[in-house]
């Protein structure tokens, strides 16, 4: 069974490479979903956190949420800037909930798990900025 399976992921890859930034046709974003739920954060406290809170929606076509590592995506996302993401996932946006269900997440595990999920990092000086203007509201 091996042997199918990784062709699969191969085909997936190389359509992606090859439809550049246009969204993914459906069989290769359910094909990246299937890998997408196999990965986890190295770190464990995010990993713990990514589990509980994130896994459910973001490795989920239906959900609407972007997939872990469906780079055409997250590169339209990030083009809005890092602060906005960050702020965003705190705060919620359309079907996805404030800080994505993970209430004792911090500014900082939030970054993480954004770098988990889409392979992008976050500055410490965004993080900090962003936590500074959330600070005091209520969860
Ligand atoms: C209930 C489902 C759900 C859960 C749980 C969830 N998300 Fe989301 N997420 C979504 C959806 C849906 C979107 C797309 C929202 C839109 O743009 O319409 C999204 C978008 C995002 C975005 C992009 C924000 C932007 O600016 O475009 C980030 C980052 C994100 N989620 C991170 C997370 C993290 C981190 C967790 C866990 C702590 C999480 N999500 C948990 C559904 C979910």
């Amino acid at each position: 069974m091996i042997k199918p399976a990784f062709g699969v992921l191969v085909f997936a890859a190389v359509s992606l490479a090859a439809c550049d930034n246009a969204t993914a046709p459906a069989e290769d974003r359910a094909a990246l979903a299937m890998k997408a739920a196999t990965m986890l954060p190295d770190d464990a406290d995010l990993s713990a956190k990514y589990e509980r809170s994130c896994i459910a929606c973001h490795v989920t076509v239906d959900s609407g949420a972007p997939i872990v590592g469906e780079q055409a995506e997250w590169q339209k996302r990030f083009q809005a800037g890092e602060k906005t993401v960050l702020s965003n996932t705190i705060s919620g946006i359309r079907a996805m909930p404030p800080r994505g269900s993970c209430l004792d997440c911090t500014a900082d595990d939030l970054a993480g798990l954004i770098t988990f999920l889409s392979g992008r990092t976050i500055s410490a000086e965004t993080v900090a900025a962003v936590a500074a203007e959330h600070s005091g509201e209520p969860e």
